[in-house]
């Protein structure tokens, strides 16, 4: 039997990576990050609701499973909760496989929104671990904002609230089966780097300093052109179009630029609007837009 009255409905932001360096292989396969990540203004939403057994409906573009990470963080969280179980309903506006981190924050959603609707009174530290099963891009999410990612990307020291910052995202319509692995997998050992420019993004960030799109770097960049034979024509015709340099969003293939204002990211977002694919402007979102 479900229960409407009682349940609660979240957003679950996308975020982008507006620094990423690879430093290293692991010996689990994995490689060592060094990561800034920003939780955007592009959000799925999650409603949960007390329910008998664990159910989950989809509205858009995921798969409605057991393969999609809601259930499978729902799963993980309810021995926790005495085996309680929750109706769950995921609308989708992150395109998946983009590079936006979707599916990691509707797993995190799911995990903070679930911990709250069950009571189950979970602390951060052990919602982490939960996190960092189900994936390396989902401990984020429990923070969400601004945030230096270490580790597989998976320990997350949060950072200050950056203020007005907008994005053009041009999400090209190629996509690729297990594509951050391939693209870690097309890596060179001479495109790895020491963490620094990262370092001095983020101190930037602290100091309540903005970055320009000089700033944005990506060391899967040349592995992900790799992989992908169409990104490379579809960066230089956004680059072209704009006057602007384009970032790579984790593995990609989003692709992003930086604007000071909602004005400016709308100007730029006509100018590359006859490209296919689709186009988003959205600004950074605070840490404060989760549910605690
Ligand atoms: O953790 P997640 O399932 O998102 O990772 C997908 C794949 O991306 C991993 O299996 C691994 O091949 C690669 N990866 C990596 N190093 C990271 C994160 C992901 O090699 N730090």
């Amino acid at each position: 039997m479900r229960h409407p009255a009682a349940g609660l409905t979240v957003r679950a932001p996308a975020k982008l990576n507006l620094s990423l360096e690879v430093l290293r292989r692991r010996p689990d396969g994995y490689h060592e990050l060094c990561t800034l990540f920003q939780a955007i203004d592009l959000c799925d939403e999650l409603s949960v609701e007390p329910s008998d057994g664990l159910t989950l409906t989809v509205e858009g573009d995921a798969p409605p499973g057991e393969e999609n990470l809601v259930l499978r963080a729902a799963h993980m969280l309810s021995p926790y909760a005495g085996g309680r179980g929750a109706y769950l309903r995921l609308r989708k506006r992150i395109p998946s496989g983009a590079g936006l981190g979707g599916g990691s924050s509707d797993a995190a959603t799911a995990l903070l929104a679930l911990n709250r609707l069950w009571g189950t009174g979970l602390e951060r530290p052990g919602l982490a671990e939960m996190a960092r099963t189900l994936g390396a891009d989902v401990p984020f999410f429990l923070h969400g904002g601004t945030a230096r990612g270490t580790g597989r990307g998976d320990t997350i020291e949060p950072l200050p609230d950056v203020s007005s910052l907008w994005f053009v995202l041009s999400v090209p319509p190629f996509s690729l089966p297990v594509k951050t692995a391939r693209v870690f997998r097309n890596l060179r050992t001479d495109e790895l780097t020491d963490g620094l420019r990262t370092l001095q993004l983020a101190a930037t960030l602290r100091s309540g300093g903005s970055p320009g799109s000089g700033d944005l770097y990506n060391g899967l960049r040349s592995a992900a052109l790799r992989a992908f034979k169409d990104l490379g024509p579809y960066l230089v015709a956004l680059e072209d179009a704009s006057g602007r340099e384009w970032a790579l969003s984790g593995a990609g293939p989003a692709c992003y630029t930086i604007a000071a204002s909602r004005v400016e990211a709308e100007d730029l977002g006509r100018c590359v609007e006859n490209l296919p694919g689709l186009r988003y402007v959205t600004s950074a979102a605070p840490a404060a837009d989760l549910p605690k």
